[in-house]
């Protein structure tokens, strides 16, 4: 059976950049409390009606594409994720088909936050080792900075994320002990409303009352995205940071463990560990609970803040552009994130 490889790697984040002072004109917040709290500098922002999830993806994707010495006519499936799509419905998956001028192939959305480009990885491995596909783009991408709240209210959460793109394709190799070696996949919807956008949604407060309400024919209509919501800002993402730091820094060793364990390494072996860029105390604490050396992990969360299933990609394009990914080395990606879920995949480069 086939192992799944890297065959090409991309890129993209907006010009715009805005640093933690910039933010200071919309809300009360201050460069010394982001960066002590979370590591971020600074953030790009893309262009309000020139960029989308879609145009930065395909940024990304071409870099991705020409990186594997193919074409988009090759590319036999796409798996694209991300929580910030340019439409409700339908996904960014054919919105990039159409755009790169691609064959009636596969498009599929996933649509799990922080780990989704993990579990998009191990989708794809698993069609690349059935013999299915052959040339799968994977894609993260995101824009936040459409729907944050500015003012102070929102500042958890506001300052935290930023927007990019990145990309890989992944083909079949049979070369032994090369490619995706493990993928480990997680969930646990008990808190699944503490990390959460609300709206628009079909919930109508059925989670959160435990039982679905009366409404009238007034209220029908309504309940998807109403004025009332949008009055009441719960249009917004919603975030109890320190409930999520404390699980992320459990669940994210135990998910890296996990992946060296499966295939008989210790974190001695572990050339790069590329964590999910959600907040670079996360990382330095996942760090040293691991013993790993400031060389074995990536982080650039200071540069673009946390991209959520953007992240992954981006830092480990940039980490392989910089010379710090050499063929033969271990690589493991790890993310935890909204849901909650998380996942690991480890990968011999
Ligand atoms: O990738 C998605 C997964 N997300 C994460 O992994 C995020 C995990 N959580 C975190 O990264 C942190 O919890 C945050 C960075 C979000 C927040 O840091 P914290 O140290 O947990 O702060 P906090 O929420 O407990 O707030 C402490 C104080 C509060 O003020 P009071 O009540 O002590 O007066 C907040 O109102 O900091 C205040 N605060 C801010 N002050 C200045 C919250 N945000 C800001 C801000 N600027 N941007």
């Amino acid at each position: 059976m086939p192992q799944s490889k890297i065959a090409g790697i991309g890129m993209y984040v907006p010009e715009h950049i805005v640093t933690n002072n910039d933010l200071k004109k919309y809300m009360e917040t201050s460069d010394e409390w982001i960066e002590e709290r979370t590591g971020i500098k600074e953030r790009r922002y893309a262009h309000r009606t020139n960029e989308t999830t879609t145009t930065m993806a395909v940024e990304a994707a071409t870099i991705a594409i020409e990186r594997a010495g193919i074409t988009p006519q090759d590319i036999d499936f796409i798996i694209f994720a991300t929580l910030s799509p340019d439409y409700y419905f339908p996904g960014c998956g054919v919105l990039v088909q159409r755009a790169m001028k691609m064959k009636e192939i596969g498009a599929l959305d996933i649509r799990n936050q922080c780990s989704g480009f993990v579990y998009a990885l191990s989708v794809a491995d698993q069609f690349i080792k059935t013999g299915m596909y052959k040339n799968i783009l994977v894609v993260g991408s995101e824009k936040h900075s459409f729907g944050l709240d500015f003012t102070t209210r929102g500042r958890n959460v506001s300052v935290i994320f930023g927007d990019g793109a990145g990309a890989v394709v992944l083909q079949p190799t049979t070369q032994e002990g090369q490619g995706i070696l493990n993928t480990h996949l997680h969930s646990d919807g008990e808190s699944a409303e503490i990390l959460a956008m609300y709206n628009p949604g079909t919930h109508a407060n059925h989670w959160t009352t435990n039982k679905v309400a009366d409404f009238d024919e007034a209220e029908i209509g309504q309940m998807f995205m109403s004025k009332d919501m949008i009055d009441h800002d719960q249009n917004f993402p919603f975030m109890d940071g320190p409930a999520v730091f404390k699980k992320a820094i459990v669940k994210f060793p135990e998910v890296i463990m996990e992946a060296l364990q499966a295939s008989g390494f210790t974190h001695a072996d572990l050339n790069l560990l590329i964590p999910h860029q959600a907040n670079l105390r996360i990382a330095q604490f996942v760090q040293q609970k691991l013993q790993l050396r400031n060389d074995q992990v990536y982080n650039n969360i200071q540069q673009y803040g946390n991209t959520t299933a953007a992240s992954i990609p981006i830092a480990l394009c940039e980490a392989w552009q910089m010379g710090k990914i050499k063929e033969g080395d271990l690589v493991c990606l790890a993310a935890f994130g909204s849901g909650f879920t998380w996942a690991s995949a480890l990968i011999r480069w």
